[in-house]
């Protein structure tokens, strides 16, 4: 079942009439939301984001928080499983083709939920390989935009590569990834980029960052340098769908030891016992 202008229906009967301004010109901004248990992982933060998001395309909210809780818990409801990917989706409506917003469209809003489908074990033990790639996306990389091209055709790099992840540089700089933030260890400090307009800011990020400052764990946000990224004792890289995994071999030479290393393996259960604990408090 997805939601789509007001009505729950199943996704086979869903339409958007062509001249919707997200499939011409991708005008639009998205979330993704994972589900643990029927509970919504860190719901107000995504809807938070969805504003900046909102803000910055100068599109206005169609719903306020307590409206958008409440479409999300119906439609978590409709959806058999217990883990879900909340999709959320919003574009400037339907209108004559001209790049100028039109007047009084009312905007398109789409969620859907699919399975959450988490990274499989091998990858969680092993870890996962990346290639890096120049960034070569706009300057707006803060504003979850559906218009993604540049991102899918620098993630098609690595799975054409067999890998995972495209880690990306720009002006000698690590960014993030395709698809992902990346993290990392350097000379014992786990180094994060600043959040700014060149990537996306993270809610796998902000735990990752939260968990690390409540454990003692020395880091830093700071910009990380290419020569850092290389040089890495640990790499990760976290997203919403994929958690924390480790990557362990970049442009096919091994991160550290080649396998997930000692304050991976420490992050990973960290950030499990945080998932299972905030999912049983109250008011979830
Ligand atoms: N993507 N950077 C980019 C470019 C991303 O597309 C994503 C997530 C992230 C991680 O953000 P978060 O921790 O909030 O999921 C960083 C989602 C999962 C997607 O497009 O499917």
């Amino acid at each position: 079942m997805i939601y789509l202008n007001g009505e729950f229906m199943p996704i086979e009967e869903a339409r958007i009439p062509v001249l919707d301004r997200g499939f011409i010109f991708g005008d639009g901004v998205y979330e993704v939301i994972p589900v643990y248990s029927r509970h919504a992982f860190r719901l107000q933060e995504h809807l938070r984001r969805l504003q900046a998001s909102l803000d910055a395309i100068r599109l206005p909210n169609p719903h306020d928080a307590a409206e958008w809780t409440r479409l999300m818990h119906r439609l978590i409801e409709l959806n058999e499983p217990e883990d879900q990917s909340l999709y959320l989706h919003v574009t400037r409506g339907v209108a004559k083709r001209d790049h100028a917003f039109p007047k009084g469209v009312p905007p398109t809003v789409f969620l859907m939920s699919n399975p959450l489908v988490m990274p499989p074990q091998v990858q969680v033990d092993e870890g996962v390989c990346a290639i890096t790639a120049s960034d070569n996306r706009w300057l707006r990389c803060d504003i979850k935009a559906i218009a993604l091209l540049p991102n899918v055709l620098l993630r098609q790099q690595a799975v054409d590569a067999g890998c995972v992840e495209t880690v990306l540089i720009r002006d000698g700089n690590m960014t993030e990834g395709a698809a992902s933030n990346i993290f990392v260890l350097s000379g014992g400090v786990l180094l994060a980029p600043p959040k700014n307009h060149l990537m996306l800011p993270g809610i796998t990020y902000d735990v990752i960052l939260e968990l690390a400052a409540a454990e003692g764990i020395r880091h830093e946000v700071r910009e990380v340098a290419d020569r850092e990224l290389r040089d890495a004792a640990e790499l990760w890289l976290t997203s919403s769908t994929k958690e924390v995994l480790a990557i362990t071999q970049l442009d096919g030479k091994a991160v550290g030891e080649g396998k997930p290393g000692p304050l991976f393996k420490r992050m990973y259960t960290l950030y499990q016992d945080y998932k299972n604990r905030v999912m049983r408090a109250p008011g979830h």
